[in-house]
């Protein structure tokens, strides 16, 4: 992340990386072929039964100091990656390995300790946060399951997990509802923090916020980021908040990966249809950027009936006949880009021209188009679960 450090956050001790292990300097993560269907009864009396493909084959990898941002619609399968990664619920194809080991065989004891190693990050902390406990016991708790520390040490550790997140010290007596939203988020940061994890899974982390508490949750995840070499895997369907977080990207739809590359590369020349519209639809300051005829209606189609060949076919302005009959595959696009598209190298072309033409004329947007992106932006903000208690982070 090239974000600098907030300055709000306390200075504390950087907490070692995960006991016993250096920090290692190459992929942490591995993630290959992961696959969740979910059956689900339909007809009458739920007599016949359908796959809800959520997640079809995903593969991508993460890094030590390295955020990769998985990015989407809603309901591509987002949160699906999120919770099939964590073992919250059990993928039913695919690898998931953490430092070489295969999480997905681990079962017992040696699940638990892994599992200290993969924390998550959710929307809504208010609903993360046990109501009853206060931060300090919050804090403790993972100390207790992962530790062995004594009562002095246990709380010398809450109290540097405060600090860390910019929290102060006798938040520790507080209950979750004394805090604003945004000081709910950091304390949710702390207690993923508390098991010393290498990677965090931040599942729309700062959707619920105000924008100007979004910067400092954002700030905060970069500097931790920085102090302890942590891997994010960071869900959003916001777009400018990706560009300002992510290193590596992927961009879904229902249930695949249809890009995936250096954060910057793609952002610079989005080469896949379906990335150029999400792009062309993200709200810039530049106007004429929003004139571009990248982009695509229609709504997301089933993911109980997905279409034939390249999913992404009934809404691309580039689909032929190949595209409704043979599914792409992701291949390689140079500067460590992959995608799935038939003809991304056309596609490429395409968007190439308005974007150069965009930086030295005006392209006003039509309404049609105004309409699209209306439409498209509408599909990746979902009403807000919780207002921050306050303005104060
Ligand atoms: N337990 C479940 N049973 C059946 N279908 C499910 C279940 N959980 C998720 N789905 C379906 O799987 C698909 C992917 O859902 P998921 O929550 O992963 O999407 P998402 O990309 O996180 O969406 P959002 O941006 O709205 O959070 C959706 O069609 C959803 O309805
Ligand atoms: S394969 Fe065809 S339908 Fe799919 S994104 Fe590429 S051009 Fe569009
Ligand atoms: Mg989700």
């Amino acid at each position: 992340m090239s974000t600098p450090p907030s300055h709000e956050v306390a200075a504390a001790p950087a907490l070692p990386f995960a006991a016993g292990a250096a920090p290692p300097t190459d992929t942490l993560l591995q993630v290959r072929g992961l696959v969740k269907h979910f059956v689900v009864r339909k007809g009458l009396f739920g007599s016949a039964t359908a796959h809800v493909r959520a997640v079809d084959g995903v593969s991508f990898e993460v890094g030590a100091g390295r955020t990769f941002a998985v990015v989407g619609e809603s309901g591509c399968g987002k949160s699906t990656v999120a919770r099939v990664l964590l073992r919250l619920i059990e993928a039913d194809a695919g690898e998931i390995r953490l430092g070489g080991q295969d999480l997905r065989a681990l079962q017992g004891e040696a699940l638990r300790r892994m599992r200290s190693r993969l924390q998550m990050v959710f929307q809504d902390p208010y609903g993360s946060l046990n109501p009853r406990m206060t931060a300090g016991a919050m804090l403790a708790e993972p100390l207790l399951l992962h530790e062995s520390l004594s009562a002095a040490q246990r709380e010398a550790r809450v109290a540097e997990l405060l600090g860390l997140v910019g929290l102060p010290a006798d938040a520790q007596a507080r209950y979750p509802h004394e805090f604003s939203g945004g000081q709910r988020q950091r304390l949710a940061i702390a207690r993923a923090l508390a098991a010393r994890p290498q990677v965090i899974v931040c599942d729309e982390p700062v959707s619920a916020l105000d924008v100007s508490i979004q910067a400092q949750i954002l700030n905060l995840l970069a500097d931790l980021q920085q102090r302890l070499g942590l891997a994010y895997v960071f869900i959003s369907h916001d777009l400018a908040v990706v560009r300002q977080v992510a290193t590596d990207i992927g961009v879904m739809y229902l249930g695949k990966l249809v890009e995936t590359g250096p954060a910057a590369e793609v952002f610079r020349r989005p080469r896949h249809p379906y990335t150029q519209a999400l792009l062309a639809a993200v709200p810039v300051p530049d106007p004429r950027r929003r004139g571009l005829d990248a982009v695509v209606g229609g709504d997301v189609p089933s993911p109980l009936a997905p279409p034939s060949g390249c999913a992404f076919h009934t809404r691309c302005p580039h689909a032929d006949a190949r595209c409704k009959a043979e599914t792409p595959a992701l291949q390689a696009a140079g500067q460590g880009v992959q995608l799935a598209c038939w003809h991304w190298e056309r596609v490429a072309a395409h968007i190439a021209a308005p974007l150069q033409a965009a930086a030295v004329q005006d392209a006003p947007s039509t309404s049609a188009h105004a309409t699209v992106l209306a439409r498209l932006q509408a599909a990746f903000v979902r009403p807000q679960q919780e207002a921050p208690a306050s303005s104060n982070p």
